[in-house]
């Protein structure tokens, strides 16, 4: 296997700045993938067995509502299930007007209290050593639970620079409430693209240490230079331009919740819906769709290791972005695990920064060495299809790859 570029010493910096922010903190406080997109080629069926990586686990609770028969939630920060945990217990614990106050609205006035009477006693000990010390997290009424965690950190600073900018907040509060493509378009070409471009946002998207804050090492951010001619803050601008000019922004739950702090009842992740909370929930005797979802602290080489179920669909976000540049070895050893649990016809999808990653080209599986395009069968046209729909639109590759039946 061909070894990657060399790091430099700034690459090594980075690095070692990334893992000590990531190993410590709830990175994704909401799930940044577009899950309407990964079921149009899911296929999701009631004998489905999933990998899912959990992230906010937002997805996780998406697919559960199409009812597989079991979807195993695997993360290698715990923060990430603590998170999980903390939104199943709710479902079992709390009526709807709670839960999404708290994870609708991100803010509940009473939260402490239903956290420490209802919710406490679910949780794992990590989990609870985590939210005993963040419930607060979810009780400030001019804050929000999304202005929390490194991403949400962020969007956090974005409502600050918007303070004094109040050009600009008010026109971003009118793209939002448009209801029509060509008002919102007009909205934005007018009134909001003219004023967010300025040098101080270029400057801020092209710092490491932003892209870190949205989960974003620096490998993954090359993947994004290699491919731009004006670098990550051009890249960010097609993405919003896209978003923005091509999408209706009023069913766009991803950029409201950064751009707002929180979701609304008609544009929220399907799991905050009252009816999809009931069919979750169910009737109270573990028989709602969210007691198929088991939560593992793992990598996911750690999982498919020491599982020996067969796996129907993995869902596997962009981690290998990650892994491509500091772990090429422990990617080889995930895939060899991922073909070996997978059942025939088996369907695995995943995003990355590059719209063809060359660790992708590069992968050799198994003693053979064999080219990770000869075990599997991705389809380009299919995901080529689809990705103009997706309301996230910041990853410039999506890949669909099955395992031969
Ligand atoms: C790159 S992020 C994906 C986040 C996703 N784009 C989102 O916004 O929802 C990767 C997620 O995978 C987890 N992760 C990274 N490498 C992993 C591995 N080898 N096994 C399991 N989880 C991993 C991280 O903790 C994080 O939650």
């Amino acid at each position: 296997m061909a070894t990657p570029t060399a790091l430099t010493l700034a690459d090594r910096f980075d690095q070692k700045a990334f893992d000590a922010i990531y190993s410590r903190a709830l990175v994704y406080n909401t799930c940044w993938e577009d899950p309407a997109v990964d079921r149009l080629v899911l296929s999701i069926a009631p004998d489905d067995r999933m990998l899912v990586i959990t992230s906010a686990g937002c997805n996780v609770l998406d697919y559960a509502l199409v009812g597989p028969d079991h979807i195993h939630a695997v993360d290698a920060n715990p923060r990430q299930n603590a998170l999980l945990e903390l939104k199943l217990a709710g479902i079992r614990r709390l009526q709807f007007e709670d839960f999404f106050a708290a994870f609708g609205h991100g803010y509940h006035p009473r939260f402490e209290t239903l956290y420490r009477q209802a919710l406490r006693a679910d949780l794992s000990a990590f989990a609870r050593g985590f939210w005993d010390r963040r419930v607060r997290w979810f009780g400030n009424p001019h804050g929000s639970f999304y202005f929390h965690g490194l991403s949400g950190i962020v969007a956090r600073a974005f409502q600050h620079y918007l303070r004094v900018r109040p050009r600009l907040a008010a026109s971003i509060a009118d793209l939002f409430a448009t209801r029509s493509l060509e008002d919102q378009r007009a909205v934005y070409d007018t009134r909001v693209q003219p004023l967010i471009w300025t040098p101080e946002i270029n400057w801020t998207l092209s710092r490491q240490l932003t892209m870190s804050l949205l989960g974003v090492p620096h490998p993954q951010r090359k993947e994004v230079q290699e491919q731009h001619a004006r670098g990550v803050p051009g890249f960010v601008r097609e993405c919003i331009e896209y978003v923005f000019r091509q999408l209706p922004v009023w069913t766009n739950y991803f950029w409201t919740v950064y751009l707002r702090g929180r979701y609304s009842a008609d544009c929220c992740p399907e799991y905050l819906r009252p009816d999809n909370f009931a069919r979750l929930k169910g009737q109270g005797q573990g028989d709602g769709l969210a007691a198929r979802i088991s939560l593992h602290t793992a990598t996911v080489s750690e999982f498919l290791a020491a599982s020996a179920q067969p796996i129907s669909k993995f869902v596997l976000l962009d981690h290998m972005d990650w892994m491509s540049s500091y772990h090429p070895r422990a990617l080889a050893e995930e895939w060899s695990l991922i073909l070996k649990r997978a059942r025939p016809d088996a369907r695995i999808i995943f995003r990355s920064a590059h719209a063809a990653p060359a660790y992708l080209e590069r992968l050799e599986i198994g003693p053979q060495r064999t080219r990770l395009h000869a075990r599997l069968r991705f389809h380009p046209e299919l995901a080529a299809a689809v990705q103009p729909l997706d309301r996230v639109h910041t990853y410039a590759g999506f890949h669909i790859a099955d395992v031969p039946a």
